[in-house]
């Protein structure tokens, strides 16, 4: 593993070597991660050309407590605002020694464009790419999910929401059939939901929230994500909360353990109201919290294998 761009085409086997890893790093009294030396002498550089809280502020700890040094570039402040391309940012960065860059971008394919440009030493890993892709928070859900209902296998999964412009959804889909989740349905208006999901993405498609929702293990909302959308398609706040604001009382069709997820950010009272989202069945601390366990893993895969390729080819020269 040398970039973590996507999970398509990753195999079960690597998907649970990542929730094993950062398993261990939790442990098992869910007490904060604790410092570990697999990336020190590293540099690792945040590039965030769009907005983040979570994804940000997780990687930033995660990479420190893989004891490598961080650089968080602010965008708005650095010479990309004064005309610099991002090629010529990159190279300047590289020149500094940086290892690895990680890339929030809100044009799909962003991550994809640096890894194809980075030197070959360098590893990039996509923190959330316009509607593509992001495939550390899937992760993360992945865990969470693996830490309150052992056996992906027998599962059903309800996402529910704007599935058009979200690449959590696309991510948590890939991630949920390479698992062997054999249910995964998706829930929301027809304007939100990609033309032909079912063949498409591989889910059952339902407009109607108690119907979708009916005897589900997961249950996973999504933010109407604006930024992405054309104002026609934009439903009024109340109506959408009408049909598809998850409460108590439409939760209770669910499967009496169902666990409720949402990646953040939260808008109360539109797609959820506040008793759902900070009630006994909510895991959405927890899965901020194991963002922090499955980047450490993440990142000390990639520049675990960079320090591989280094020896190997060292040792070749030696030879
Ligand atoms: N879940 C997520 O990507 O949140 P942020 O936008 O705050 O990083």
């Amino acid at each position: 593993l040398r970039h973590f761009l996507t999970l398509e085409g990753l195999d079960a086997a690597l998907l649970h070597e990542i929730i094993d890893r950062a398993s261990g790093f939790l442990g098992v009294s869910d007490q904060a991660v604790k410092k570990v030396p697999l990336c020190r002498g590293k540099v690792i550089a945040n590039l965030f050309f769009e907005t983040s809280t979570r994804t940000r502020t997780t990687f930033e700890l995660a990479a420190k407590r893989l004891s490598a040094d961080v650089l968080n570039l602010n965008i708005s402040t650095s010479a990309t605002a004064k005309g610099e391309t991002l090629l010529d940012t990159l190279r300047n960065l590289e020149a500094m020694h940086v290892d690895m860059f990680v890339v929030r971008h809100a044009t799909s394919g962003a991550a994809h464009f640096i890894a194809d440009h980075a030197a070959p030493h360098v590893s990039v890993v996509n923190a959330g790419d316009g509607r593509h892709a992001h495939p550390t928070q899937a992760m993360l859900d992945m865990l969470t999910i693996h830490r309150h209902k052992a056996d992906f296998s027998q599962l059903r999964v309800a996402i529910i929401g704007d599935i058009l412009h979200s690449r959590v959804a696309r991510s948590q889909i890939i991630a949920l059939h390479t698992l062997g989740v054999p249910e995964v349905r998706v829930i929301g208006p027809r304007t939100l939901i990609p033309a032909q999901a079912e063949e498409a993405l591989g889910v059952r498609v339902c407009h109607d929230l108690r119907e979708g929702l009916r005897d589900v293990d997961v249950v996973i909302m999504l933010r109407l994500q604006r930024e992405r959308m054309s104002s026609a398609l934009l439903p009024s706040e109340h109506e959408y909360f009408r049909l598809y604001g998850l409460t108590e009382e439409r939760l209770a069709v669910a499967h009496p353990e169902a666990i409720v997820m949402h990646p953040g950010p939260i808008n109360r009272g539109v797609e959820m109201d506040s008793q759902v989202a900070d009630g006994e069945r909510s895991v959405i601390l927890e899965q901020v919290s194991n963002g922090i366990a499955v980047r450490m893993a993440v990142m000390s895969m990639c520049l675990g294998n960079q320090n591989l390729q280094h020896s190997q080819s060292a040792g070749a020269t030696d030879g």
